[in-house]
């Protein structure tokens, strides 16, 4: 059967790019192949060309009035290109500004305050869009609400990639739960990202009965996402969700770590990165007899793609629970594809459990 995914993006940044770039990129890909970063070519009936973007929504003039296919190559965003993306006949249209760009990012994001925004929710309903995603910069609290809202009034299920709290807010969950409408979020895990890495290895000494006695975890970037958040008040939300997703593994196994002992967080801007991202990790532990010991790992990444696949997969799932008429915050999908879900579950429990999703949910024809 022929279904498709009609999608709404906000914020025609990196990772819009990478998303929408991998949709042309894998277009051909056939149903059983692998393919890094998604957990199925075929998801539930939803293959990755399936997704079709209908509606796109950004401030910055250099981007708005452009074909979505056009505006996703245009500066500031640095991230790499691995797909020539055809004309799609969708053009950026301007949301309201309200907090998505600050003194910081204001130096590269043009705003023409002149031009008049749209309105959100009459384009989401002309697209005919069944989804919205949210990739919003960290910080952004009132622009991902106004999104979440235009979302419901427009029937749109929800994917929050970023940590602004809505699936994981009791209240938002509700407010979608009572609309019949799906959210998944929050904060997107990459495939393989810092977050990850770092659960990996706290679950290691864990498993290894070692204690954390100390950790860090120091990021650098040189994309929009690292520029915005050199404004640390926007950072409260990001740095909750990235040690929750440490912390949580640590008291699941009845132990706990001081919060002056754990520090995670982006840490600087280096232009010259560009996409790529770097992490710092340490863990310091000690052996049997107390004798001292630590680990430290430096991981280089292209951050934008490494979470595209992850979105690709939260969108079918959140399209899954759309058709089956789930509504409210969907745990399973949030556990294994967010860092700050309505329910922290280990990695791999999660996965199974996203898998028994699709067989109970999936399309079957
Ligand atoms: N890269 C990853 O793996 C990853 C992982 C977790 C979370 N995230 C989050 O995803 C989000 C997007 O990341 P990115 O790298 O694409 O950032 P980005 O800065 O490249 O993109 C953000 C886009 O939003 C636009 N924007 C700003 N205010 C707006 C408004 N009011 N309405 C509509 N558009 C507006 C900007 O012009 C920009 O195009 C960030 O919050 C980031 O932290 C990314």
């Amino acid at each position: 059967m022929d279904r498709k995914i009609k999608l709404a993006v906000v914020g025609v940044g990196n990772c819009a790019s990478s998303l929408i770039q991998g949709i042309e990129y894998y277009k051909d890909a056939g149903d059983d192949e692998s393919i890094p970063g998604l957990m199925h070519a075929n998801f539930g009936g939803y293959h990755i060309r399936d997704i079709e973007i209908v509606a796109a929504f950004d401030v910055n003039a250099d981007k708005v009035g452009k074909d979505v296919a056009e505006a996703i190559y245009v500066a500031p965003n640095n991230t790499t290109v691995f797909a020539q993306v055809p004309t799609t006949g969708v053009l950026v249209q301007k949301g309201p500004r309200l907090d998505g760009v600050n003194k910081y990012t204001a130096e590269l994001v043009p705003v023409d305050d002149a031009q008049e925004p749209v309105d959100v929710v009459a384009a989401l309903k002309a697209a005919g869009a069944e989804i919205v995603v949210n990739y919003l910069p960290v910080g952004s609290t009132l622009a991902t609400e106004f999104y979440a809202n235009a979302a419901i009034e427009a029937g749109c299920g929800f994917v929050n990639c970023i940590p602004v709290f809505i699936a994981s807010n009791d209240a938002w969950a509700q407010k979608f739960a009572d609309a019949g409408l799906p959210v998944v979020g929050d904060d997107i895990k990459a495939q393989v990202g810092a977050t990850i890495l770092h659960r990996t290895l706290t679950n290691l000494f864990l498993d290894r009965g070692m204690r954390i006695d100390h950790t860090y975890q120091l990021n650098t970037g040189g994309n929009t996402d690292f520029l915005n958040m050199l404004e640390r008040e926007r950072l409260a939300d990001k740095k909750t969700s990235k040690t929750e997703a440490v912390t949580s593994m640590i008291e699941a196994r009845g132990q706990t770590i001081a919060p002056e002992d754990i520090h995670i967080g982006p840490s600087d801007y280096v232009p010259w990165q560009k996409d790529n991202k770097i992490c710092f990790l340490r863990i310091e532990s000690t052996h049997f007899g107390d004798v001292p010991m630590n680990v430290e790992v430096r991981l280089s990444v292209e951050d934008s793609p490494n979470s595209a696949g992850v979105a690709i997969d939260s969108i079918r799932c959140c399209k899954l629970a759309l058709d089956a008429g789930l509504s409210g915050a969907i745990i399973e999908p949030a556990a294994y594809f967010s860092k700050h879900p309505p329910k922290q579950i280990e990695d791999r429990e999660a996965r199974e459990l996203v898998e028994a999703y699709i067989s109970r949910y999936g399309h079957k024809d």
